[in-house]
């Protein structure tokens, strides 16, 4: 498995200082991850392209864009094309995932496919080799602070399985609840990329705790 990323979650930050809050991890984080709610696939609402370019002009972090949206295929491409290193969007609001996933690369990012807490895993497997990145949320979609379900590692161990056996290049990200302690049994169910709000941006030291969480998950 590969070094693990550590991908710091904005949603927990002060909106009315993003720019400083994206350089308090930008030391220490792997990528940047971005929130986007739309309050129609999820009840909440974040920000959306114009926030996610503006933010783009002032760092340097590859971003890692989650659209919780309706409608990603209307809408994710230009988030590639904004510049997003890697743009995820959600297989329950998409019905042809593959060819979405097909229009991100030809538009320069990587594509991540998002599994939310109450999707089997199984019927996406044979997808994975069109994908970059399968993010399996370790919540319900949709907020911020709620605590980690460890029932749904088990979709990561099934994941990792099918990975290994296939020989593919994919990362298995984990969203929601992930803090000191919980990252270790989700870098254990084979989790390779670790996306944190509360846990970075409620520390004192942001970029510390990035760095800390880093190394729970190398262990
Ligand atoms: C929630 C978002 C998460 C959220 C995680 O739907 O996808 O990225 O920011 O927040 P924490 O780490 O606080 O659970
Ligand atoms: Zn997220």
């Amino acid at each position: 498995m590969t070094a693990p990323i550590v991908a710091p979650s904005i949603l927990a930050a002060d909106f009315a200082h993003l720019a400083d809050e994206v350089r308090a991890v930008q030391p220490s984080a792997d990528w940047l991850h971005v929130d986007v709610m739309d309050n129609h696939f999820v009840p909440n609402l974040t920000i959306g392209l114009p926030v996610v370019q503006s933010l783009l002009a002032v760092s340097s972090l590859p971003f890692d864009v989650h659209l919780m949206i309706t409608e990603p295929r209307r809408w994710a491409p230009a988030y590639a094309d904004a510049g997003a290193y890697n743009v995820t969007f959600h297989a329950e609001a998409c019905d042809n995932p593959v060819a979405l996933a097909k229009d991100l690369r030809s538009a320069g990012a990587k594509a991540g496919l998002a599994i939310d807490r109450d999707t089997p895993i199984e019927p996406y497997l044979d997808l994975l080799p069109s994908f970059d990145t399968l993010l399996i949320m370790t919540i319900k979609a949709g907020f911020g602070g709620q605590r980690f379900i460890p029932e749904l590692l088990d979709k990561v161990r099934t994941a990792r399985r099918h990975v290994a056996a296939g020989h593919l290049e994919l990362r298995i990200e984990v969203d929601g609840g992930i803090a000191a302690d919980t990252i270790e049994q989700a870098a254990a169910a084979g989790a390779d990329a670790f996306v944190a709000g509360t846990a970075v941006y409620g520390a004192e030291d942001p970029a510390e705790a990035v760095r800390r969480l880093r190394g729970l998950a190398e262990r």
